[in-house]
């Protein structure tokens, strides 16, 4: 049987996002609260003889080395002191999650490739080293490797597990646009400097202190964002915000009869609505656990 593995890939938002300061290398430090939901894409990695391919059947998704999990297998790659580009493995991306969405899809598969390449080339201590090389592929990539509830710090890549909220039902609405990451925290900077304030320190009880300093640049560009956040709030949303630097925007609700009926309701021209979940550590760890047909040495298929 050809050595196979398939790996769930989730999608994150963003809780609450700070901009703290600007970096030399042109980050940003933040301090932001990542959580995962259940709005998945799927990785398979096979192994098969000439170089590493990538492919997707949504024609967005970068086929060649600008695809972030092209990326990752690289590091991987040099990682079990492999030179050269990698071979043998083809990728195949199943894409749900939106692009460009503030989502982190392409930081989760490349979070994927990196979890199940580690499996398939059978690495020793690969799950020590790799943090190290998510870090390198992209500030939310870290986070994305193991999910939960986390407070992220630096770029976003410091991370802090935190106790898991009680699973909340998520309405994503997902605008007919998407924002550029760079182009938002330009926008950002260009803008006036937010009022300094931090999550409410019992916020667990009140979502509603929770806030996000790109949405007002965004929603500067891109009005309709903060008319999608008001209707959430007035359809019940005990929260609801732009995620990351956006263009996708969440409302949180207990009851999955009020998100539904949020969902049916929100009536957005051109938009997508979709109802998902909020996916705490122990369920993350079992909806991402890969899933394997055998391993190979790096390169050989
Ligand atoms: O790390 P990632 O590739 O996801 O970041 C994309 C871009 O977003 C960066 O090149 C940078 O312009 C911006 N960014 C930032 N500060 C962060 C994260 C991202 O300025 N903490």
């Amino acid at each position: 049987m050809t050595p196979t593995v398939t790996v769930v890939a989730p999608a994150k938002i963003n809780l609450d996002l700070r901009v703290v300061g600007r970096r030399p290398d042109g980050y940003h430090d933040l301090c932001t609260l990542f959580q995962s939901i259940q709005l998945h894409d799927t990785v398979t990695l096979t192994a098969r003889r000439g170089p590493l391919t990538v492919r997707s059947r949504s024609p967005r998704v970068p086929r060649d080395q600008s695809n972030i999990a092209w990326h990752a297998a690289q590091e991987l790659w040099t990682e079990v002191g492999r030179a050269g580009p990698p071979e043998g493995i083809a990728v195949r991306i199943c894409k749900r999650i939106p692009m460009q969405g503030g989502l982190g899809g392409g930081s989760s598969d490349a979070a994927a490739v990196l979890r199940g390449l580690a499996v398939l080339w059978n690495v020793p201590r690969g799950r020590r080293a790799l943090p190290a090389l998510a870090s390198r592929l992209g500030a939310d990539v870290p986070f994305l490797l193991d999910g939960g509830l986390q407070r992220g710090t630096g770029r976003g890549d410091c991370l802090r597990r935190l106790r898991d909220l009680p699973p909340l039902w998520v309405v994503l609405a997902v605008p007919p646009f998407g924002v550029s990451t760079p182009d938002a925290f330009d926008w950002f900077d260009k803008g006036e400097p937010p009022v300094k304030t931090e999550p409410h320190p019992r916020w667990r009880g009140r979502l509603g202190t929770l806030s996000n300093d790109l949405e007002l640049p965004v929603v500067a560009r891109f009005p309709a964002i903060a008319r999608a956040t008001s209707r959430l709030r007035a359809l019940g949303a005990l929260h609801a915000a732009m995620t990351g630097s956006g263009s996708t925007v969440f409302g949180l609700f207990q009851a999955f009869e009020k998100a539904h009926l949020a969902r049916q309701r929100l009536r957005m021209p051109g938009w997508r609505v979709g109802v998902t979940r909020t996916v705490g550590h122990v369920d993350f760890a079992r909806l991402t656990g890969v899933v394997s047909a055998g391993n190979v040495n790096p390169g050989e298929s």
